[in-house]
């Protein structure tokens, strides 16, 4: 597996992909690999002749006050993984190399009917640095599919929403979300929790479950589905952000009758800020 560090040098192995007709598969992360990055390199490589993975911890997606500091860097462990799972190249940009003009100023992809809700409303700014960093990084790679994790399924419906509105020529693929045995979606931040805290983050997932069946089962009070998943999480110890019911496709509030919804939730277990969601039919009319 091939580093690459400088843009140029990327550009042109991609110029000489494309001349040889090669597909790119294009794999996008913030390193700490894990097995669910790991699902996400083994799908690119049904996607593509060539794939592609990038670590860059993005500072213009993090606030002032989160954890771009903090954030888990561990470029030998993610080197070697890559390696095994056969990836051709990994692109592994500096800040002053992604923007050199330093990120103040400079140009932005913004998707503000998505961006603002969910996560967006307790994180300003987050998926403006996310849609500016992955369009960015789609135009250096010029990939034919590129694939992200549905765990961040708003990131997923923001990046979808900006490929299609800029008209940009990638297919972005979804993966499911990789979990633990006991139900915990894996993530990077998952290492911020303490032992005792790491048993209790399941409940996260239970709660979501138990909205996803009631929701299958023909449940139709959205209002009180939304208030029992607050109070599960709190009673489980957790700091909730919301608890939401969202139409699967652009997240709007839930309507109609046998209709694809999403359940998404964000809540804080001391340190660690943990986002799961289940996606479901819901089976009951929701009104209009
Ligand atoms: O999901 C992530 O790891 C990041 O948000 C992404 C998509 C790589 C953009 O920095």
């Amino acid at each position: 597996m091939r580093i690459i560090t400088r843009i140029a040098e990327l550009r042109g192995l991609v110029r000489d992909w494309r001349l040889a007709r090669e597909s790119i598969a294009f794999v996008p992360t913030m390193g700490n690999l894990h097995a669910g990055h790991a699902s996400l390199v083994g799908a690119a490589h049904t996607h593509g002749r060539r794939v592609v993975a990038s670590v860059f911890v993005n500072p213009l997606q993090f606030g002032p006050n989160e954890d771009f500091n903090a954030y888990p860097r561990t470029p030998d462990e993610d080197f070697a993984l890559l390696s095994e799972l056969g990836a051709d190249v990994l692109f592994l940009p500096t800040v002053e190399e992604m923007y050199p003009k330093g990120s103040a100023g400079s140009t932005f992809v913004d998707v503000p009917d998505l961006s603002n809700i969910l996560c967006g409303a307790f994180r300003p700014g987050h998926f403006q640095g996310v849609a500016t960093v992955v369009v960015k990084l789609l135009n250096l790679v010029q990939p034919d599919v590129a694939n992200f994790g549905e765990k961040d399924y708003q990131q997923l419906t923001v990046i979808r929403t900006s490929v299609e509105d800029l008209c940009l020529p990638v297919r972005v693929v979804g993966a499911p979300t990789v979990r633990a045995e006991d139900g915990l979606a894996l993530s990077s931040r998952n290492r911020y929790l303490t032992a005792e805290e790491r048993a209790r983050a399941p409940q996260l997932y239970r709660a979501l479950d138990r909205a996803r069946r009631s929701l299958e089962s023909g449940e139709t009070g959205i209002a009180e589905i939304e208030r029992e998943g607050m109070e599960a999480l709190r009673a489980a110890g957790f700091r909730p952000d919301y608890f939401e019911v969202r139409m699967a496709r652009r997240l709007e509030r839930p309507q109609g009758r046998n209709v694809d919804v999403v359940v998404l939730a964000a809540a804080r277990l001391s340190r660690a800020r943990l986002i799961d969601n289940l996606q479901c039919r819901a089976t009951g009319d929701l009104g209009n």
